[in-house]
């Protein structure tokens, strides 16, 4: 099948590349690219007034699959995945079974080839069953394909453990991503530390939780040379250590949600479980902290920690309800507007944050929209505005704290290999 996207804004942080042109498709891949390009018997998708960009990754996703399937499974999140614009998501490991043997990962890798509608790439458990006891069968997993290893959704609270983690993991290349936490201090905490928990009686999780695990995660990615991401990071505090460990030349990357630049612990004030995540919503300073570290480039890429849960689940005490956003299909709107729309980013920052950086990270070669490329392409109509319906999603999981927000900047096209995966346009 042929396909020729005309006119459109194409913003290739790859190629450095921004220009208004066309884009030909053929057999699954970038035949040409150019200002004008006439092609007869071809499906033509007009594309004046958006943005076209490489496939985007969202380097931190939860499918659920194998294990927890009325949350979420592989079909599901891969098909929310592609409505939010991404061609490729990493899946964190914390499934039932986890993710600590090759045998899932062909299992996992398997299952995307049949019913995926984005490409899948596995990242593997640190610890054997996330037990943070004994490291997992890490090299059998890399031969299998996992592109990072991880026990995210539980900390690593060993040092001993995550400094093996770091020294064995370097043979192969890949990278420690490591969920900062500090179980003995967040301990049964729900919510943010500060005036919130205590006007509502939550029980807080102090910022420290989080830095004290940023602080000693750079201290061993330092001792041991290991290249170190951080997930989620919140606070202000957090944003300071890795500026500064970059700075020292410490082999540090990390990214931010949508939520924790977005929202702060002001939102929980209705108990809307909604809003329960992990790590919580902080206060402003945070937030605004958060927002110079994308700005200033110490936060490296923006992930959604895309975390489904079931309306059953959600619908417990706040104390009781599980942790988690259900981000892939709003990540994109998020970003353009509160971020580029407000001036804070440029498109090309953004979309670096989105597709070269995390692919930077888990090695994951792109060619960006280049001839002979792979045909992975996401379109957004940067002016549509719509009202986040969570009814709508294509994920299982409905939990989103921003039901209601009328968004602008949504995906309209998401071509993955060539295959229309996603589309509102008339094609
Ligand atoms: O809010 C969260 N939900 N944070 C995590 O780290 C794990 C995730 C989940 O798996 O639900
Ligand atoms: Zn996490």
């Amino acid at each position: 099948m042929k396909l020729l996207i005309k006119k459109g804004r194409i913003i290739d942080p790859i190629n450095d590349l921004d220009m208004v042109g066309d884009i030909l498709i053929e057999d699954g891949r970038i035949k040409e690219v150019g200002e004008n390009i006439e092609e007869l018997q071809t499906k033509v998708i007009r594309a004046e007034g958006y943005i076209v960009s490489p496939g985007l990754l969202d380097m931190h996703v939860h499918l659920r699959e194998p294990g927890y399937e009325a949350q979420e499974d592989i079909e599901s999140g891969t098909a929310a995945a592609a409505c939010g614009g991404f061609t490729k998501v990493a899946c964190m490991p914390n499934t039932d079974p986890v993710v600590d043997n090759a045998a899932v990962v062909r299992a996992i890798l398997s299952r995307a080839q049949q019913v995926g509608s984005c490409r899948v790439l596995p990242i593997g458990c640190i610890s054997k069953g996330q037990m943070g006891k004994e490291l997992a069968e890490i090299g059998d997993m890399v031969e299998a394909g996992i592109v990072a290893v991880s026990d995210d959704g539980k900390p690593v609270a060993d040092s001993g453990l995550m400094r093996k983690a770091m020294q064995y993991v370097k043979a192969f290349d890949i990278p420690v991503i490591s969920h900062c936490e500090d179980p003995y201090l967040s301990s049964g905490g729900v919510v943010n530390e500060g005036l919130m928990s205590t006007k509502l009686g939550l029980k807080g999780i102090p910022n420290a939780a989080e830095e004290i695990m940023v602080a000693r995660d750079i201290i061993l990615a330092e001792l041991t040379g290991t290249r170190l991401h951080i997930a989620h990071v919140s606070t202000a505090g957090s944003v300071r250590l890795i500026r500064e460990a970059k700075k020292r030349g410490v082999k540090v990357t990390c990214e931010a949600a949508p939520h924790h630049f977005t929202l702060t612990d002001d939102y929980i004030k209705d108990y809307d479980t909604n809003t329960k995540v992990n790590p919580p919503l902080r206060t402003i300073k945070d937030v605004e902290a958060v927002i110079e570290g994308l700005v200033d480039g110490t936060i490296d890429v923006i992930a959604s920690d895309h975390a489904p849960h079931t309306v059953e689940a959600k619908s417990l005490e706040y104390d009781h309800a599980p942790f988690g956003i259900s981000g892939l299909e709003t990540m994109v709107p998020l970003v353009v507007s509160n971020l580029i729309d407000k001036g804070i980013l440029s498109w090309m920052e953004a979309l670096r944050k989105l597709t070269k950086a995390p692919a930077d990270i888990l090695k994951v070669p792109l060619s960006g929209i280049a001839e002979g490329s792979p045909a992975d392409i996401t379109v957004i109509d940067p002016n549509n505005s719509r009202i986040v319906d969570p009814a709508s999603f294509k994920s299982k999981g409905k939990n989103t704290p921003f039901k209601g927000m009328e968004l602008k900047g949504w995906p309209v096209l998401t071509i993955c290999g060539g295959k229309i995966t996603h589309s509102s346009l008339d094609v």
